[in-house]
C-alpha cells in the first residue's frame, strides 16, 4: 500500500512520466541502446567521459548518452534514429580531436556521436593518396606517414582532429600545397537520410564543394581521402622571447610577413598575456632540410629566453615542440578570427595594446581570465592552390586568419569572456581596416570563428548556393539537430 502511494506520487511529480513521454534524446538513446547495445554509453562510464571530452572544457556538454559507431552501417543506423520523424533528437558529431571551442558545435545535451573508433589509415602509393578515419588526430596521422617520407595537409599542433579539413585547414605545408580542403580527393560519408556515399568532384560535385568548409551541415564523414605529398626531413624551432624584446620581435614579424619569399618557410607566432610583461612565442617551420633558412636569421639575432630546435627531424618530432597553442586542457576558452593581409608594425603594436587592455579590464572586473592571446599567422601564396570551396579562399584576396583567444577558469565568466573576445576582435579588425590590411567584407575562417559570426562573413557569396545544396541533400533538416554554423 505504502509503496503504491509512493510510486503514484513519484509519477505525479514527474510530468514526463504522467504524459507517458520522454525527451527526444532519451528516446533516441534507448533506441540506440537497443540497436547497438555495446556501443552506447551513459553518464558515469569512462567511455561516456571520453566521448564528451573537449580540448576546452567550456565546449563539453553532458549529453544524454554517447555512441561510438565502429562501422559505416552503425553511422547509418545512428543517423536514421536521431533523424526519425517521431524522434528528432539533438545530436553532435565529434572527431577524436574535439577541438571546436564553440559550445554545441561538437557537443550536445542529446546524443554525442564520437567517431573515435574510425582509426584506419591507408596509403595508396599508386594514386598518391592517404585515407584516414575521423578517429585519428593529425599527430597520429603524421606518426604513421613519417616512415614513408610523405605527409598530408593537416593540423599544426598535437591533438587536433579532422574537423580541421571540414572547415578549411591551415597546415605547416599550406604555402606549398594549399588548405586542407584543397587536398581532399574524396569523402566517404553518411548522408542525413542514412545513405552511405563516396563524395568526389566527379560523383557529387555540389556536395563535394559544400563539404569543403561546410563542417557538419551535410552528413557524417567516415573516411577522408587526401592527397599525399612527399616530405623530406624538417628543420624547425620553437623560440620564446621576453617582453623587453617586443619591439624587435614585432619588427622581425612585420618584415617576414611583408617580405618572405621562401615558400617552405612558415611561422606562427603568439603573444600570450598571462600577467605583466608578456613576451612572444614563435614556431618556425622549414619544410626541407637540416639547417635554418636565412629568412629566419633576424629572429635568431634577437636574444631569446628559450629555444628548442629540431634539425633533420620528422613531422612528429617537429610538432611535438609546440606548447603555446595548447593551453591547459581543463581551461575554458573561446577562439575567434580577424582576417589580416599583412602583419605590419602598426597592426602588431595595436594587437599588443588590445591584448593588454583586454587582460587588464578582465582583471579589473575580477574575471577569472587565465590568458588573452593572439596567434599571428603569416602565409605566402596560401590561396594559390585554391579549389572551389564553400569556404572561399580566392587568390584575389589573400587574407590570413589571425587568431585571438581568451581562456578563463570560472564558468560564471563565460558571457563576459565572449563579449571581451568579440570586442577585442572587432577593435583589431577596425584598426587593420584603417591600415589597409583588412576589409569589413573579408571572410572569417570558419574553424576559428566565434559562434556569433554571421553566415555571410563565413561563406560570402556562397551562402545561397550552400543553402540550396543543403536543402536538396537534407530536406528534413536532420543536420539542423546538430549545433554549429547552420546553413
Ligand atoms: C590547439 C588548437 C590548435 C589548432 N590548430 C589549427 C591549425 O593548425 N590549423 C587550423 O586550420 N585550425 C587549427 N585549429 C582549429 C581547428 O581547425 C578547429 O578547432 C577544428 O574544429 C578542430 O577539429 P576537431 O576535429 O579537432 O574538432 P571537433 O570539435 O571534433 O569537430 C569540429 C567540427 O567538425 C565537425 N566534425 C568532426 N568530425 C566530423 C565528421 N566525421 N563528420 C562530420 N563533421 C565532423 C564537428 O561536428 C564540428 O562541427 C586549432 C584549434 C586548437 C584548439
Ligand atoms: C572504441 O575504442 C576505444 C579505445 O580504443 C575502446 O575502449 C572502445 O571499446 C571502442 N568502442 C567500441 C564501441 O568498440
Ligand atoms: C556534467 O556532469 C558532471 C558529472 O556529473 C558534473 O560535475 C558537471 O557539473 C556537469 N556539467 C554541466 C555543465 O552540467
Ligand atoms: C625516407 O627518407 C630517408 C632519408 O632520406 C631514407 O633513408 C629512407 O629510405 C626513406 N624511406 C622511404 C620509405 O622512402
Ligand atoms: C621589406 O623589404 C624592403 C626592401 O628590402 C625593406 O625596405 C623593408 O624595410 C622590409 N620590411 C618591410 C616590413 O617592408
Ligand atoms: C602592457 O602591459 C604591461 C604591464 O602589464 C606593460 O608593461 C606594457 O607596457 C603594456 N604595453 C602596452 C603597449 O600597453
Ligand atoms: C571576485 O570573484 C570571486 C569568484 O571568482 C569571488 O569569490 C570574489 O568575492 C570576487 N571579489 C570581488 C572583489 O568582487
Ligand atoms: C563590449 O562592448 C559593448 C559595446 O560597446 C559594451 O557594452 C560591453 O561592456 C563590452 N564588454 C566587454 C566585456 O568588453
Ligand atoms: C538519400 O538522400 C540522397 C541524397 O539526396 C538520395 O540520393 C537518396 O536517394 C536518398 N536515399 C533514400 C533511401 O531516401
Amino acid at each position: 500500500m505504502k509503496t503504491f502511494f509512493l510510486s503514484l506520487s513519484l509519477l505525479i511529480l514527474n510530468p514526463a512520466a504522467v504524459s507517458g513521454l520522454t525527451t527526444s534524446a532519451q528516446k533516441a538513446c534507448s533506441l540506440l541502446h537497443a540497436a547497438l547495445p555495446k556501443k552506447v554509453f551513459f553518464p558515469g562510464s569512462q567511455r561516456y567521459a571520453a566521448d564528451i571530452f573537449h580540448f576546452q572544457l567550456s565546449s563539453s556538454q553532458n549529453s544524454t548518452c554517447s555512441v561510438e559507431p565502429t562501422t559505416v552501417s552503425d553511422v547509418s543506423t545512428i543517423m536514421k534514429i536521431v533523424g526519425r520523424d517521431n524522434v528528432r533528437s539533438p545530436f553532435a558529431i565529434k572527431s577524436s580531436g574535439g577541438h571546436a571551442t564553440n559550445p554545441g558545435f561538437s557537443s550536445t545535451l542529446g546524443v554525442q556521436i564520437a567517431m573515435t573508433n574510425f582509426t584506419d589509415l591507408t596509403y595508396d602509393a599508386a594514386k598518391q593518396t592517404v585515407s584516414i578515419g575521423p578517429g585519428l588526430t593529425w599527430d597520429q596521422v603524421y606518426k604513421q606517414l613519417d616512415p614513408l617520407n610523405i605527409t598530408v595537409v593537416g593540423g599544426r599542433v598535437p591533438g587536433v582532429g579532422v574537423g580541421l579539413v571540414l572547415g578549411g585547414g591551415y597546415s605547416w605545408v599550406t604555402n606549398q600545397y594549399g588548405l586542407g580542403v584543397d587536398n581532399i580527393v574524396s569523402l566517404d560519408m553518411v548522408l542525413p537520410n542514412g545513405t552511405a556515399v563516396q563524395v568526389a568532384e566527379n560523383s557529387h560535385p555540389d556536395l563535394f564543394f559544400a563539404m569543403k568548409g561546410g563542417l557538419n551541415n551535410f552528413g557524417i564523414v567516415t573516411k577522408f581521402t587526401l592527397k599525399a605529398h612527399s616530405q623530406p626531413s624538417i628543420w624547425g624551432a620553437v623560440v620564446n622571447y621576453g617582453a623587453e624584446q617586443n619591439a624587435a620581435v614585432i619588427q622581425a614579424l612585420a618584415d617576414f610577413s611583408v617580405n618572405n619569399t621562401e615558400i617552405k618557410a612558415q611561422l606562427a607566432a603568439a603573444q600570450v598575456v598571462t600577467g605583466p610583461a608578456p613576451g612572444w612565442e614563435v614556431i618556425f617551420f622549414y619544410g626541407q632540410g637540416n639547417q635554418m633558412p636565412a629568412v629566419y636569421q633576424p629572429f635568431f639575432d634577437i636574444p631569446a629566453t628559450s629555444a628548442s630546435i629540431v634539425t633533420s627531424g620528422s613531422f612528429s618530432e617537429f610538432i611535438a615542440l609546440s606548447t603555446v597553442l595548447n593551453p591547459d586542457p581543463t581551461a575554458k576558452g573561446l577562439s575567434n578570427v580577424v582576417p589580416i593581409v599583412h602583419y605590419t608594425v602598426p597592426v602588431l603594436d595595436f594587437i599588443h595594446e588590445q591584448l593588454n587592455a583586454t587582460w587588464l579590464a578582465g582583471k579589473a572586473a575580477n574575471k577569472s581570465f587565465t590568458s588573452v592571446l593572439l596567434g599571428v599567422e603569416p602565409f605566402l601564396d596560401a590561396f594559390a592552390h585554391a579549389t572551389p570551396s564553400a569556404y572561399e579562399h580566392s587568390v584575389a584576396r589573400p587574407v590570413t586568419p589571425s587568431n585571438p583567444w581568451i581562456t578563463w577558469s570560472d564558468p560564471a565568466d563565460t558571457a563576459y569572456a565572449h563579449a571581451a573576445l568579440r570586442n577585442m576582435s572587432d577593435k583589431i579588425q577596425a584598426f587593420a581596416i584603417q591600415q589597409g590590411q583588412s576589409l569589413a567584407t573579408d571572410l572569417h575562417y570558419p574553424n576559428y570563428a566565434l559562434d556569433d559570426t554571421p553566415l555571410n562573413l563565413l561563406y560570402g557569396k556562397n551562402v545561397q548556393k550552400l543553402k540550396a545544396i543543403k536543402h536538396a541533400v537534407d530536406p528534413k533538416n536532420v543536420m539542423g539537430l546538430a549545433g554549429g554554423f547552420k546553413l
